[in-house]
């Protein structure tokens, strides 16, 4: 779809990925909110872009409360009319404690943003973006997490959270078949933001701000280390909204975890225990 003229929502728009999303699409034209729970930092980000005469605006949301997506949505229909694109991007990390040891209150942190937070955005942008019939697209954040458990990162929440995504993902894009709104599972691997300081506004709701200085820091260091531009992730959502491409993979992906996983499924659809359908 063209993008320019068009108007897009990205949450978790203050930092990282979002604001590398939200910097690609303003770029190419759209009009762009920025959504976000650090109210002052996104507004100082919106101030920025637009100081280089984008069209975006700066609304606070926190993904996790559906009444604040509600007012989100309306704050960007009011002031921009109809809704095309919405990335659901806002994420926390989970990382660095065993399953068993992950306490009930960091299970709900996790799930409250990564899923519910994508679930808000279907259930709100997605008919916004039907209700007009013009060509859209919705973009959920997911990860390479959501296609490989990887061994040794004590990840199990957030993958999970981030297979949720994928799911979700699928299931929409078979929902919105025979329209023109399309949908793109965004699957980036290590990328340079400041993802390992995702407990440092986790809503009172969920447990108040939390730090864990020694996990942060190692995922820190790695994300520095290995992580590409977050500006590049935007362009490659750019692509991915022009091409319909539904998985949109970017940066260093654990490719032979990957294919081993599913060729260890592969071998076990057809035992003597399964029949098709
Ligand atoms: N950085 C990576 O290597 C990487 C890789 C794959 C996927 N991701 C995913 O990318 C997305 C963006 O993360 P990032 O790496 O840019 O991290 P980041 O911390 O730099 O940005 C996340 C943004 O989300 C906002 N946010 C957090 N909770 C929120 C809430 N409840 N409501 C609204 N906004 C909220 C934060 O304030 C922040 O601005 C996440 O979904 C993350 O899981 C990141």
């Amino acid at each position: 779809m063209e993008i320019s003229g068009k108007t897009a929502i990205v949450t978790g728009a203050a930092s990282g990925i979002g604001l590398g999303i939200a910097t690609a699409l303003a770029e190419a034209g759209a009009n762009v909110v920025m959504a976000d729970i650090e109210k002052d930092t996104v507004e100082q980000a919106a101030h920025l872009l637009s100081g280089t005469n984008k069209q975006v605006l700066p609304v606070r949301i926190d993904v996790t409360q559906e009444q604040s997506v509600i007012a989100a949505l309306a704050e960007a229909e009011r002031r921009f009319g109809k809704l095309h694109i919405a990335c659901n991007n806002a994420g926390v990390p989970m990382h660095g404690t065993r399953l068993v040891d992950v306490p009930v209150a960091d299970w709900a942190f996790v799930i409250g943003v990564n899923v519910w937070g994508v679930i808000h955005g279907i259930r709100h942008f997605v008919p916004a973006i039907l209700k007009h019939g013009e060509a859209g697209h919705v973009v959920n954040t997911a990860s390479v997490a959501a296609t490989q458990n990887r061994r040794g990162t004590d990840q199990g929440p957030y993958s999970m959270s981030k297979y949720a995504v994928l799911s979700l993902s699928e299931a929409l894009e078979h929902e919105l078949e025979g329209t023109n709104v399309g949908v793109t599972a965004l699957c980036p691997g290590p990328i340079a933001t400041n993802l390992a300081q995702g407990a440092r506004h986790r809503p009172d709701h969920l447990g108040g701000p939390q730090l864990q200085p020694t996990a942060e820091a190692v995922m820190a260091e790695r994300l520095a280390r290995t992580g590409i531009d977050p500006r590049l992730v935007g362009e490659r959502v750019i692509d991915a909204i022009r091409n319909k491409t539904f998985y949109a993979f970017v940066s260093a992906v654990p490719a032979d975890v990957i294919r081993a996983r599913h060729r260890r499924i592969e071998a076990e659809l057809e035992t003597r225990w399964t029949t098709t359908y």
